[in-house]
C-alpha cells in the first residue's frame, strides 16, 4: 500500500476530495493528514472519513522532528499539500526528495508567490482581467509556487466574472483533477 500525508490548513475540501477518490483503491490510501491550524474545517472533514489528523505549530513545521516523526509513524511514502499555508521545511524537502506536491490555483507563473493564495489570486486574476485561469500541480521546492510543473488546466475568465465565480470554476478542476493527477505519479513509484 502507498501511503499519502495531506497537509492542510483550511477547510479541507481537496483533502475530503483526495481521501474518497483513494478511499476504494487496493494500492493507495491516504494515511494521515497534517495541519498547522487547529480550527480548520479539514479536521472535522478527516473525522468523518476516518483518517487521522493532527496539529503541528508552525515552529514544529519548520523544525522538522515531531513532523517527520509522525510521518514516519504512518509510512508516509507521498506527501501532499492542499490549501498548506506554511512554507515546506529544509528538514521536510531532504527528508522526502521529489516526494511532495502542491495546487495552486492559477496558471503558474502567473499568480504565484507570497501574498497569492485562495481569493487573493481570483482578486488579482479578476483585476487583471484575464480570459482565463486554472490550476496548476507542482513539486514543491524551497521558494513559494516555484516547483517544476506536474500539470495544468485551465477555464475561461468571463468579463462577467467576480473573484467568488472564478473560485468555483477553479475548485471544479481540482475537484476533478487533483486525485487523477497523484494517481499517476505515484504509479511511477509502482513500476
Ligand atoms: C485550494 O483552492 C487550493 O488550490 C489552494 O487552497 C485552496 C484549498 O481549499 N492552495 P480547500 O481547503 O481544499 O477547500
Amino acid at each position: 500500500m502507498i501511503h499519502i500525508a495531506i497537509f492542510a490548513s483550511g477547510s479541507g475540501s481537496n483533502a475530503e476530495n483526495i481521501a474518497r477518490y483513494f478511499s476504494k483503491s487496493e494500492t493507495v490510501k491516504v494515511a494521515v493528514v497534517l495541519s498547522n491550524n487547529r480550527n480548520a474545517g479539514v479536521h472535522a472533514r478527516m473525522k468523518k472519513s476516518g483518517i487521522p489528523s493532527f496539529v503541528f505549530s508552525r515552529e514544529e513545521f519548520a523544525a522538522g522532528g515531531a513532523v517527520l516523526a509522525k510521518l514516519d509513524e504512518y509510512d508516509t511514502d507521498l506527501i501532499v499539500l492542499a490549501g498548506f499555508m506554511n512554507k515546506i521545511s529544509a528538514p521536510l524537502l531532504e527528508a522526502y526528495p521529489g516526494k511532495i506536491i502542491n495546487i495552486h490555483p492559477a496558471l503558474l507563473p502567473k499568480y504565484g508567490g507570497k501574498g497569492m493564495y485562495g481569493m487573493h489570486v481570483h482578486e488579482a486574476v479578476v483585476a487583471a482581467g484575464e480570459k482565463e485561469t486554472g490550476i496548476t500541480i507542482h513539486y514543491v521546492n524551497e521558494q513559494y509556487d516555484e516547483g517544476t510543473v506536474i500539470f495544468q488546466a485551465k477555464c475561461p475568465v468571463l468579463q462577467s466574472d467576480t473573484p467568488e465565480m472564478v473560485a468555483t470554476k477553479v475548485h471544479a478542476l481540482e475537484y476533478a483533477y487533483y486525485p487523477k493527477v497523484i494517481e499517476d505519479l505515484l504509479a511511477t513509484f509502482l513500476s
